[in-house]
């Protein structure tokens, strides 16, 4: 958060919060004022993008036009918690948001890049649609340190003795001081308060060693800024009164920690704690399990399917080959218009038996179609709908066959039937298509 009343903003940003119509596929452009300031984002995003952090791939970089270009990332998390229902999905698609946002902030730390500014307004989430699992990004990098960069101007952020952990708030207090001191600058009574920075000050300002860059409890720091996001997360009505209760315990335990190894503990802690929460299994140990019930021992962890089960990839779904479904199309297709040239030709009659195979086809047709608005396992369905088409021709073969219409007619229908009861309309990704 920036002093109250600078004169000039260091930032401004392009491009739309809220993403409509296509926008999540425009990338979002992020433009800066200053080259500091712009350099010490890009350097950040462009190091965890090569880490594989989950933060917004980054597209370039012009130094000309003063921007950043991005991919966009959905929605605040601020706005995405405030849309959902207040219902158990609301509640656990809201602990798994919330449980991202505590991992994408610890997998940066241990990269060595402390966000300093670990806000709602800084994670952004993505998600296809309601049912859909979140993906949560962390952005801005303003805010951050690392020693990969070392700072050479005070952070942009003011004192705030009741919002950050006393290391920080001591460390930016100080720097701020410095600030005014070596600039010669007349003191503000108060660092907590608001103050002016006289932004000519500020651009010619260089330094090295700040106190932000000496910071040593960065754990505890971390653990505080999320401490309060979790007792934050408690004003959204997706948490039921009693999950209420319990995030804001969970949230008071990382804050005003001491050592680092009490606030990489609290983080861990609480981890696990939001993981269990939510439907989603906990991947690590789970993966681990079952591997090392089907390996053989020794070779539990070498294997590169091991290595990203326990990264937490999720196995690839399988997705529906286009060559196949159009093979089934066509299939049905000549299957019924054989039986009704047949029923026309040889004059058969519309049994009771017929009548009854149509009808429970026409029926479990409707229900499956249904079915698919509402699932996710879309593919799965269709491969269901196309079989009791399967089934129906066998059935009216049989029929036929049993009108003295000659055999090799019910036998080709009953072909197309078996051809599509066997048919698997999905494939798993990376598989060919037939
Ligand atoms: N990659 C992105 N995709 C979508 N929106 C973004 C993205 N980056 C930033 N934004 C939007 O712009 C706002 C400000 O961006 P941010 O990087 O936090 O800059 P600031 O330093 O002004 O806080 C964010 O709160 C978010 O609404
Ligand atoms: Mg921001």
């Amino acid at each position: 958060m920036p002093p109250a009343a600078v004169t000039t903003s260091a930032w401004r940003w392009f491009g739309s919060n809220t993403p409509k119509g296509n926008a999540l596929t425009e990338p979002f452009i992020k433009r800066f004022d200053d080259r500091y300031t712009q350099s010490r984002e890009y350097q950040f995003l462009d190091v965890l993008n090569q880490l594989h952090a989950a933060v917004p791939a980054v597209f370039s970089n012009d130094t000309q036009l003063g921007q950043i270009r991005m991919a966009h990332a959905g929605v605040t998390l601020h706005e995405w918690l405030l849309a959902l229902p207040a219902a158990a999905t609301g509640q656990s698609q809201a602990l798994n948001a919330l449980h991202q946002a505590l991992s994408v902030s610890r997998s940066v730390a241990r990269m060595d890049v402390w966000h300093f500014d670990l806000a709602f307004r800084n994670f952004m989430v993505e998600q296809t649609n309601a049912l859909a699992s979140p993906s949560v990004r962390l952005i801005d990098f303003s805010l951050a340190i690392s020693s990969r960069f070392p700072v050479q101007k005070p952070l942009w952020m003011r004192p705030d003795a009741m919002q950050q952990h006393p290391a920080l708030h001591a460390a930016i207090t100080e720097d701020w001081r410095q600030f005014f001191r070596r600039n010669q600058l007349s003191e503000p009574p108060s660092y907590d308060g608001e103050f002016d920075i006289p932004m000519t000050a500020y651009r010619a300002d260089w330094c090295n060693d700040l106190a932000v860059d000496r910071i040593t409890q960065r754990w505890c720091v971390i653990a505080h800024s999320l401490g309060l996001l979790l007792i934050q997360s408690t004003q959204f009505s997706c948490l039921s009164a009693e999950m209420r209760m319990q995030v804001d315990a969970r949230g008071r335990s990382l804050m005003h920690l001491a050592t680092e190894s009490q606030a990489e503990l609290a983080l861990e802690d609480s981890l696990q704690w939001l993981s269990s929460q939510f439907s989603a299994p906990t991947p690590r140990p789970r993966a681990q399990v079952t591997q090392a019930a089907q390996a053989p021992a020794q070779s539990v962890l070498k294997t590169p399917r091991d290595i990203s089960t326990s990264n937490n990839a999720p196995p690839p779904a399988p997705m529906l080959s286009r060559i196949r479904l159009l093979m089934s199309v066509v299939l049905i297709g000549l299957g019924y218009v054989l039986t009704d040239a047949l029923y026309t030709a040889h004059h058969l009659h519309v049994t009771a038996y017929t009548a009854v195979v149509v009808l429970v086809t026409l029926a479990l047709s409707a229900i499956l179609l249904v079915s698919m608005l509402f699932s996710e396992h879309r593919g799965r369905l269709v491969n269901r709908l196309s079989q009791a088409q399967g089934l129906a021709l066998l059935a009216l073969a049989l029929e036929i066959w049993t009108q003295r219409v000659p055999g090799a007619w019910p036998a080709g229908i009953a072909v197309l039937g078996v051809i599509l009861l066997m048919l698997r309309l999905e494939v798993k990704q990376g598989q060919r298509a037939l």
